[in-house]
């Protein structure tokens, strides 16, 4: 029997340089699609997986984030008088139970693994889900809870994968596995960030975790990686390495890199199209665009 996922850190921590001048002063995870903060994305994801304690490791000028799952006792009392119930709705998805959200500061950028393991007195000797909020996976039934239904059955350590083109891989953490069409794939390693023509195949780690205490274990003893910086990376190679007990998990449904522009962009088009309300309006303003931009060719 695998124990249940009812953890989850959220690193918060990075100053969204890619962004700036916007993130100058709002926080990468507070930039909204359509309009819900993409951090809002992150945690409706991991509510639904059964998520019930949720971890944020955050920096310094991240404020902007604990007041969003703040109660905003002037504004609901203010759209109550007026009768805007369903703006009061809308607010619900960002309450939470007091006590279910833990912030920890991470207070050097020391790289991904660092963050997670600022949480470690928090997780505990407990399995752990990680979510990346820059990672929005648009999906029928969302990319962790589909993770938790394949490590029911497997246990181990279980990451999301997808393919990439070979030429991006160097961006990504990339698994070593065996070429196979399998959902789940037993992975016999991982490099993070492989130099151009290394990558030991094209399946990419997505920013979705299911870890084992153990890997907390080996964040604490990893040294500085690709980048100078503390990967989680390779925390897990260790975890493969000791147990082989680690598996890429291929998701279905569609992922937007909303940590660069092009993928934020391509995002915010994506699920503005599939809303209802702003569909049609949307639809004929980019059948229109198109069509100009290829007459003026
Ligand atoms: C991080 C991880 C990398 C993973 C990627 C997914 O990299 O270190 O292994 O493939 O997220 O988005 P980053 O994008 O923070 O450089």
């Amino acid at each position: 029997m695998t124990r249940k996922v009812t953890k989850a850190v959220f690193p918060v921590a990075g100053m969204g340089t890619r962004f700036l001048p916007a993130t100058k002063s709002v926080p990468k995870e507070i930039m909204t699609l359509v309009d819900r903060p993409l951090i809002q994305y992150a945690i409706d994801e991991a509510r639904e997986a059964g998520i019930t304690e949720f971890i944020f490791v955050t920096s310094r000028g991240k404020g902007a984030l604990e007041d969003y799952f703040d109660r905003a006792p002037e504004l609901e009392s203010s759209l109550r008088a007026k009768g805007k119930t369903a703006l009061l709705e809308t607010l619900e998805a960002t309450n939470m139970d007091s006590g279910a959200i833990a912030y920890v500061r991470q207070h050097q950028a020391l790289g991904l693994g660092h963050a997670v393991w600022c949480a470690r007195h928090l997780i505990g000797d407990e399995p752990f889900a990680v979510l990346l909020p820059d990672d929005v996976i648009a999906a029928e039934t969302g990319c962790l809870s589909q993770m938790v239904e394949a490590y029911a059955e497997t246990g181990g350590n279980m990451i999301a994968a997808m393919e990439v083109a070979p030429e991006k891989a160097s961006s990504y953490g990339i698994m070593d596995v065996p070429p196979s069409i399998s959902r789940v794939l037993p992975m016999q390693g991982m490099v993070e960030k492989p130099a151009p023509g290394t990558q030991p195949s094209n399946l990419a780690a997505i920013g979705r975790y299911i870890l084992s205490p153990d890997v907390m274990r080996h964040l604490g003893e990893i040294e500085p990686g690709a980048g100078g910086e503390l990967q989680l990376t390779d925390a897990i190679a260790r975890e493969i390495a000791e147990k082989k007990n680690v598996y890429g998990f291929r998701f279905e449904g569609q992922r937007y890199d909303c940590g660069s522009k092009a993928g934020f962009l391509q995002a915010t088009v994506a699920f503005g199209l599939a809303r209802e309300d702003l569909r049609q309006e949307l639809d004929e303003f980019l059948v229109d665009m198109v069509a100009s931009r290829h007459a003026a060719e």
